[in-house]
């Protein structure tokens, strides 16, 4: 599944098909800069983080759409295998224990997800 495009730092996630345990990845363009996240549905609820390792600034997935470990139990960096819990992005294991994914600000309605990611988080 290819990555959402936006053009502004408001990312639309449609909800229809996504699957428990399901992950959709975005790309947000805004003032020329780059921002990468991605949401994940645990137990039939949603989380979003900004797609960026905690240890060196890689995306998770290395740009192909892998977020998990084998069992989903967890997400994981697939450079060095760090893993994150799906519902708090916190660091239980790897390069960056005890760190935590940067969560985006995620709004439920009844037929998308509206996630909104800050500013300071847009790169060049
Ligand atoms: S870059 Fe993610 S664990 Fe090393």
């Amino acid at each position: 599944m290819s990555r959402i495009k936006s053009k502004n730092p408001i990312v639309l996630v449609p909800k229809k098909g996504f699957e428990e345990l399901g992950v959709r990845s975005f790309e947000a363009t805004y003032r020329g800069k780059i921002a990468q996240g991605f949401v994940v549905k645990k137990n039939g609820k949603f989380f979003a983080y900004q797609n960026l390792c905690k240890h060196l600034p890689v995306t998770l997935d290395l740009e192909d759409d892998k977020f998990f470990t084998h069992d989903k139990a967890h997400l994981q960096c697939h450079m060095h295998g760090a893993m994150f819990e799906l519902d708090s992005g916190f660091c239980v294991a790897g390069p960056c224990q005890g760190a935590s994914l940067n969560p985006l600000e995620l709004k439920e309605e009844d037929t998308r997800l509206v996630i909104k990611i800050p500013e300071a988080l847009f790169e060049e």
